[in-house]
């Protein structure tokens, strides 16, 4: 029996680039887009309806590539599930599919529509990128014939994949399927998926990809891309997970371009695109109060490790080698960020130096406030595990961060406004990873201005400017992929 696979996938459409001389620069757009979802159901709808559903984001989608191309951008991203929403089961996502060769095939679907069936989002994806000529990331979802026989081939008889898609240039199967996206299949061995461009090397992966060591730091690593193409549907969850920081502080820490298009939809806590350069963040969009989608630009150098503005490579455990751990006069204590359980001591002052630590990893912090507030309480807290809630993956993290309240069980939980400035601060600590993203985060979910910190060479983030900073949570999220089990994701089938 032939059945289907699903892969979720991102694709590549690019067509007539005029310009093949090198360019030392180029603009890159994102759009952050409020997805129109289908109405939930069980039942699968039909062709047609979807088809009008998904027709409905594209003419959405086509007026950002417009406005982009424009205004001169060479390419643009567009969000995870952009296209047709989450709300999804296997049988239900069905009618939302379409096949999608390899890339080799070489297939202008604009020119040829009817070559590999029916495929009119293709088509459709393909006559934008060739009418703007841009280079157009949109994510669709991808349907493969599956051999029953085979035993990786779902019950169903299909795998899906979440496939990122001109010219088709590349196309991308998801790997690191979230928990929740049981209507996907992941592909049998990750994908590397890189092209060149006039305008420097890229790479592509997907919303929860990025906590992979395969293939989002390999894409950078091994295969030396200049850019990353990052579609994604992220929802923020303080005090760590928050998509700006998280994705520039990935981007700085990678020493790489980042294009990364969230969905939005404020409900779900999802909001927060960017274009991140390796040195500093160059746009982001983050708006929790409108239901609107957001374009944004922003010029970016085409490759940035040969430009004399390239960061150093961080030694990330340096600089807590060489101090001694400051003595505690008080108790930790525990609490937890997303299902990790943190050890925490309490800044009982407002200047101090404290030192703590779980297993191997310990965290130093020397700072200095405006004030301590007695209505504010912060912590400094460390953990070094496995994460093993929604996937499982290895971490060494070191925050200081704002309480919910002043009780000190709510160290961890989400909070929004800080009134405590900052005016110095030291954070550091003995990683066993290259691996660390740097983020600090001030109130109002702001990123912090680079002019007011640095990352040091030893491994230190520190203040700069000597501007009390709003601080609602500053991180050292380190990741230890040596540690992981196998595979991150928990997705679907019978794949382990
Ligand atoms: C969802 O259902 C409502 C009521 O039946 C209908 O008016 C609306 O057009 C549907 N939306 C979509 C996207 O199909
Ligand atoms: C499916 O797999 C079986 C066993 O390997 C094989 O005999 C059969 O020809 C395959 N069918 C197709 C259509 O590839
Ligand atoms: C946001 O997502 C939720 C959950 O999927 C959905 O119910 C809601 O209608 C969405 N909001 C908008 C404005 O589309
Ligand atoms: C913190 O430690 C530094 C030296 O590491 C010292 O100069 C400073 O006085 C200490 N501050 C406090 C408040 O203990």
């Amino acid at each position: 029996m032939i059945t289907l696979y699903f892969p979720k996938g991102i694709l590549i459409f690019a067509l007539f680039i005029l310009n093949v001389r090198a360019l030392d620069t180029f603009i890159a757009a994102v759009y952050e887009h409020a997805v129109i979802l289908p109405n939930r159901t069980e039942k699968p709808v039909s062709n047609e309806e979807a088809l009008l559903l998904m027709n409905k984001n594209i003419d959405i989608l086509e007026e950002a590539v417009r406005l982009a191309a424009k205004q001169g951008a060479q390419i643009i991203v567009t969000p995870e599930d952009g296209i047709y929403g989450w709300v999804f089961t296997r049988e239900s996502i069905y009618p939302y599919l379409e096949y999608v060769p390899a890339p080799e095939v070489n297939w202008i679907p604009c020119r040829e529509p009817k070559r590999f069936g029916n495929t009119p989002v293709q088509e459709r994806l393909s006559c934008l990128a060739k009418d703007n000529s841009i280079y157009l990331v949109a994510n669709i979802g991808d349907k493969k014939p599956c051999n029953a026989s085979d035993p990786q081939c779902p019950p169903d008889g299909r795998f899906q994949y979440n496939t990122n898609v001109g010219r088709l240039v590349a196309r991308y199967h998801k790997y690191n399927l979230f928990a929740s996206e049981i209507q996907f299949d992941f592909p049998k061995d990750s994908e590397f998926v890189t092209f060149d461009t006039p305008f420097g090397k890229f790479g592509v992966f997907t919303c929860f990809d990025i906590f992979s060591h395969n293939p989002a730091v390999v894409v950078v690593d091994k295969f030396q891309v200049d850019s990353v193409l990052y579609p994604t549907a992220w929802y923020n969850t303080l005090p760590l997970l928050s998509a700006v920081p998280f994705h520039s502080a990935w981007a700085r820490a990678m020493r790489v371009n980042m294009l990364a298009a969230n969905t939005h939809n404020t409900s779900m806590h999802m909001t927060g695109s960017g274009i991140y350069a390796p040195e500093a963040v160059k746009v982001y969009h983050y708006d929790m109060e409108t239901n609107s989608g957001q374009l944004m630009l922003a010029e970016l150098k085409s490759r940035p490790r040969w430009e004399l503005t390239y960061p150093a490579a961080v030694d990330w455990s340096a600089y807590a080698r060489s101090v001694q751990p400051f003595p505690s006069w008080q108790s930790d204590f525990r609490g937890m960020i997303y299902f990790d359980e943190f050890t925490f001591t309490e800044l009982k002052r407002d200047t101090g130096n404290y030192t703590v630590c779980q297993k191997d990893l310990c965290c130093h912090l020397t700072y200095k406030m405006s004030e301590k507030r007695l209505d504010e309480v912060f912590a400094l807290g460390t953990f070094d595990g496995l994460h093993t809630v929604e996937g499982q993956y290895y971490l060494q993290i070191c925050t200081l961060l704002k309480c919910q309240t002043t009780d000190l069980r709510t160290c961890g939980e989400p909070v929004g406004s800080a009134f405590t400035r900052f005016e110095e601060f030291s954070l550091s600590g003995s990683f066993g990873t290259s691996y660390v993203f740097p983020q600090i985060v001030l109130s109002g979910s702001q990123l912090a201005p680079e002019s007011h910190y640095e990352v040091s060479k030893d491994g230190c983030l520190r203040s700069r400017s000597g501007t009390p900073l709003p601080v609602l949570v500053m991180a050292l999220y380190g990741r230890v992929f040596e540690k992981d089990p196998q595979r991150l994701g928990q997705g679907p089938g019978k794949l382990q």
